[in-house]
């Protein structure tokens, strides 16, 4: 089909003018391009909302960022921030608005959906969280037998687990250290057991998160949840004081048992990763209470705010998608490694990975074409950074691949420690150093290196990586730098033209689960002509162990 709506990215002249200027700055290397600018650190770093993202050390020369700002501009990025704000359906596939701002816009301001103001509900809501975990953290919230809550146990997965889980980790030195937080997700047996272990069930309570309150995994957790705290209790009367629901779907929630009384909403317009700000986040106000909650929201509305409005050439959302663009489209890489250079972020990969892979792990474009003639999302990945560095740095350094890197890093330590924070971060500035600038065979040879090692000891360098810098760790930080990466994620999705905001691609495998499910439970040998012969046998031979160990 011809037209503006069906024709690739490929075809528009700032596409055609990044894909020429990619292959003739290809021989060009960072050694070369701070060698000619001696200014280029101050002009490829930018600062906003708390945090200095210094790009300095990617692959671009004076013209590659204008270029790509002006690729934005010609697929229309400007507009599609203008409609997501505006509360417009831009999830067309799903036909919803896309409005995470919104639950973290200030209560003087005013979101329309349909004509209907969205701010007043989202207050309403995070005023009910706030008196609930006011009375959780003040003992007013008592156990069926009348004891002290001292247990919060989250039941969910995707975003309803990654963001809570992140937030829990990232935001510990800002918690109530007389509450412990568990998280199962996964649907196997062991991840609830484990979860629980140790805990009281007269102490514990329980959050049912699920945006849907359908997801098999979630909802067979929850039954075991409740079986397990009622096999104590003995009293049905306990799900009122152990269970709490975040959900959007109050009938599903009555229909589980638990009272909407105890449940706390949102809404079809948040999507489950961009969730962690809203409801979903109920177990991190009970961790770090309601006043860094709002810290935490507070952080999220600056960047939020900044995406709005700064020009684009300074836009620290709109560079650092435009930035994973250029390396992954336009320079070949296949994966962005995120490199916390701080142990309390030691999840934040994790999430990233259902915010950016989810989001635009995609084949077909808002106008159903298939995407064949260019790379869309790269995988994301990483670990805290020094345990990496001992792990996995080795192929950064010097595979054969090119993998550019996000560090980020902190000017003080929340746990200040003799010299642990001065080590920890020379280990971040020397990692990207190292990257970028590499050591020549020249230069190995000068340490007088045998002849025969010298190949092995040459860094190639030229390896991209942009480093974010910030004072500290604080509920607003981390809500600046969530956002940060959320607006990454919308702005790329913006350039490959993908809709971020569905995720049709995780259905095809709960359906067949769904399907085999009976087929592994039925007493007699099920008709299994449906499946291809590997899957057929998989399924034989599990039937045929589990009769035997039962
Ligand atoms: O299967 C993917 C997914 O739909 C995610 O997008 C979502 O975050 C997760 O499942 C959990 O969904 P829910 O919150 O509805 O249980």
């Amino acid at each position: 089909m011809a037209g503006p709506a069906s024709s690739s990215r490929t075809s528009l002249h700032d596409w055609q003018a990044l894909s020429d200027h990619a292959h003739a700055t290809r021989q060009l290397t960072l050694r070369d391009l701070f060698a000619a600018d001696h200014v280029r650190a101050e002009r490829l770093s930018f600062e906003a909302c708390g945090l200095f993202v210094d790009h300095s050390k990617q692959r671009i020369t004076e013209g590659t960022l204008p270029m790509l700002v002006r690729l934005a501009e010609a697929c229309g990025l400007r507009e599609r921030i203008a409609a997501m704000f505006a509360g417009d359906r831009i999830n067309t596939t799903e036909h919803r608005s896309v409005l995470h701002v919104a639950l973290r816009t200030p209560r003087s301001e005013r979101i329309l959906v349909d004509g209907v103001d969205v701010v007043p509900g989202v207050h309403e809501v995070l005023e009910r969280m706030a008196s609930f975990c006011d009375r959780v953290r003040g003992g007013q919230w008592l156990g069926h037998t009348g004891r002290r809550i001292r247990a919060i146990v989250n039941i969910g997965i995707g975003g309803s687990d990654l963001g809570p889980v992140m937030a829990s980790t990232a935001l510990r030195h800002y918690s109530d250290r007389d509450l412990t937080f568990r998280f199962v997700s996964n649907v196997d047996g062991t991840d609830f057991a484990e979860a629980v272990q140790g805990l009281d069930p007269a102490e514990t309570l329980f959050i049912v998160a699920s945006k849907t309150f359908t997801t098999q995994e979630t909802l067979a957790n929850a039954r075991t949840a409740r079986a397990w705290a009622l096999a104590a209790l003995g009293d049905e009367q306990a799900v009122a004081r152990h269970f709490v629901a975040v959900s959007t779907n109050a009938s599903e929630v009555a229909a589980f048992g638990i009272d909407t009384a105890n449940m706390f909403g949102f809404w079809d317009w948040v999507g489950g990763r961009y969730s962690m700000d809203s409801a979903i986040g109920l177990s991190t106000m009970l961790a770090i209470g309601p006043e860094r909650f709002s810290e935490l929201l507070a952080g999220f509305h600056e960047m939020d705010e900044h995406f709005r409005t700064a020009d684009f050439e300074q836009n620290l959302p709109v560079l650092q998608g435009l930035l994973a663009v250029w390396n992954t489209t336009f320079l070949g890489a296949h994966t962005i490694a995120v490199l916390p250079y701080d142990q309390y972020l030691a999840r934040f990969p994790a999430y990233l990975q259902q915010l950016t892979m989810e989001s635009n792990g995609k084949r077909v474009t808002l106008a159903g074409r298939f995407i064949d003639d260019y790379e869309t999302c790269p995988v994301y990945w990483g670990e805290p950074g020094t345990n990496g560095q001992h792990s996995f740095y080795q192929l950064i350094h010097q595979g054969t691949r090119l993998i550019p890197c996000d560090f980020i890093g902190f000017v003080r330590s929340l746990n200040p420690a003799g010299r642990h924070h001065d080590l920890l971060m020379a280990n971040c500035f020397a990692q990207a150093e190292a990257l970028a600038f590499g050591k020549t065979e020249a230069e190995v040879r000068a340490d007088g290196v045998p002849e025969s090692l010298v190949p092995h000891k040459t860094f190639p360098g030229n390896r991209p990586s942009t480093t974010i810098l910030a004072e500290r760790l604080t509920p607003r930080l981390l809500g600046s730098l969530v956002a940060l990466y959320e607006h990454a994620v919308f702005t790329q999705g913006a350039i490959w033209d993908v809709n971020p905001f569905d995720q049709w691609g995780v259905e095809l495998g709960k359906v067949l689960a769904n399907r085999i499910v009976p087929e592994l439970e039925a007493e007699a040998e099920p008709e299994m002509t449906h499946h291809d012969h590997s899957t057929a046998l998989l399924i034989r031979r599990y039937r045929r162990g589990r009769r035997k160990s039962d």
